[in-house]
């Protein structure tokens, strides 16, 4: 699908409602799936990728129903699910694939876990190594990629617990070990270089379990936290990463104000406001408060004098999905920003390093890959001049493809946004809110 989106003129003066977060979503499904009961989870994110972990769970006999951003699911314990008639499909999304794969290496049955053709080029070794190391039976097409057939062991009780110092700040791999940790005796330990974001361990905490956080360390002795587990109700926050941006388009608008309510602040995903410390955008946050054992308030941004910065090294893991929005906020700051430590970006839904330096030449930034991010020579808050209906690849990257929509929206001419079916991977209502812009100066 082709979405022509065009320059947005008009002063802007709104404030919106994000959908629900798709990190904190993912969780509550597999939380709520695995404690046997019933859980209410309210701004449920009805994102592609979220609706695909809750269908692998259908597929084992956990029944759900979904009704205006409310689902509820009736929990069945770990040993009481049931092998799966088919392969599983995920779709997009790493988070179900790397989640799963280590909550089901604890049961009894195989269940094969594949996904779509970006996700079929992902790396997978980042969870079957460590996985291998606890016992697990996986196997995977060469190089770790998925196709992954995850078999139980002749053994029961087959996992051993580890000490695990990951190589790389990653949730996806934390979480990982923590789910396979459930159906374990004993004491299992991880250890990362910086801290990747904690949903899974606030989520614990807050449903009754026994894990230990010291820093980057976790302890958790997983089969007593399991037993802990209680069904209760969950709010979703409102996404930072989806949040973000219309908090850019805000900065980079002229005569604008936008706010967005009941955003998730965790401290381990509000690098996007640390980066915009650094680079001077004009932001307040409003009526802090917490739910389920989630920070969340409300942001509202204002048109910026935006300041080039370096970004780089703990910050990395709090921002990494807002890269390729930071590229577009720095693509209008007064001097040179510097994008490093951000490998990790290459093996994200597109190579991101190569797929937001592509946007931007398509804009008319002058801007250089480098091994490990990109260096961005601002506009000083100038129109990105292209020719009309410049076309924009999105790779099939929802955040590309948002990016780029909020590009257009300062732009001399209008863009022609490629792939932007994608946005249901995470923003399915991303084109309404970007169109409710047009009249927000005429409530
Ligand atoms: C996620 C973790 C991050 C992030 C992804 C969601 C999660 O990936 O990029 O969008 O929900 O755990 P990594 O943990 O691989 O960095």
């Amino acid at each position: 699908m082709k979405t022509i989106v065009k320059k947005l003129e008009k002063k802007i003066f709104i404030s919106l409602d994000i959908p629900g977060d798709k990190s904190i979503s993912h969780r509550s499904v597999i939380f709520g799936s695995i404690i046997p009961g019933e859980t209410t989870i309210r701004n449920f994110l009805q994102g592609d990728d979220c609706k695909h972990t809750l269908e692998a769970f259908e597929a084992m006999g956990v029944e759900a129903s979904l009704k205006d951003k409310v689902l509820v699911i009736k929990g069945k314990s770990l040993d009481s699910m049931q092998k799966p008639k088919k392969d599983i499909y995920l779709g997009n999304s790493g988070t179900s694939i790397r989640l799963l794969s280590g909550l089901f290496s604890g049961l009894p049955f195989t269940t094969t876990l594949t996904g779509d053709a970006s996700l079929q080029k992902r790396p997978m070794k980042r969870v079957i190594d460590p996985l291998a190391k606890m016992g697990a039976k996986i196997e995977s097409l060469e190089g770790g990629l998925a196709p992954l057939k995850i078999n139980p062991n002749e053994e029961k009780n087959h996992l051993k617990a580890i000490q695990y110092d990951s190589p790389i700040a990653s949730a996806q791999v934390k979480s990982c070990l923590i789910l396979a940790a459930l159906s374990i005796d004993g004491e299992t330990t991880i250890t990362e270089p910086h801290l990747s974001r904690d949903h899974t361990e606030r989520m614990l905490k807050y449903l009754g379990a026994q894990i230990i956080t010291e820093g980057t360390k976790i302890k958790i002795n997983g089969k007593e936290a399991y037993k802990q587990l209680k069904p209760k109700e969950i709010f979703v926050p409102g996404d930072i990463s989806s949040a973000a941006f219309f908090m850019v388009a805000a900065a980079i608008l002229e005569n604008s104000e936008i706010t967005v309510k009941n955003i998730g602040l965790n401290p381990s995903r509000t690098g996007i406001l640390e980066a915009f410390d650094l680079m001077n955008v004009n932001y307040e946050i409003i009526n802090p408060r917490e739910v389920n054992n989630e920070p969340i308030a409300d942001i509202k941004v204002k048109t910026s004098n935006i300041k080039a910065a370096e970004i780089g090294g703990e910050l990395i893991p709090k921002l990494i999905d807002e890269i390729p929005i930071i590229a577009i906020l720095a693509a209008q700051a007064q001097g040179t920003t510097v994008i490093k430590d951000a490998e990790e970006l290459r093996v994200k839904e597109s190579n991101r390093i190569t797929s937001t330096l592509n946007m931007l030449s398509k804009l008319g930034v002058d801007a250089k890959e480098t091994p490990d991010g990109m260096i961005i020579k601002g506009r000083s808050r100038k129109p990105f001049e292209v020719s009309y209906l410049t076309e924009i690849d999105s790779h099939g990257d929802h955040r590309l493809a948002m990016s780029s929509a909020i590009a257009a929206l300062y732009s001399t001419q209008p863009i022609e946004i490629q792939k932007t079916e994608f946005v249901q991977t995470s923003f399915p209502n991303f084109f309404d809110l970007l169109y409710k812009l047009y009249h927000s100066d005429e409530n």
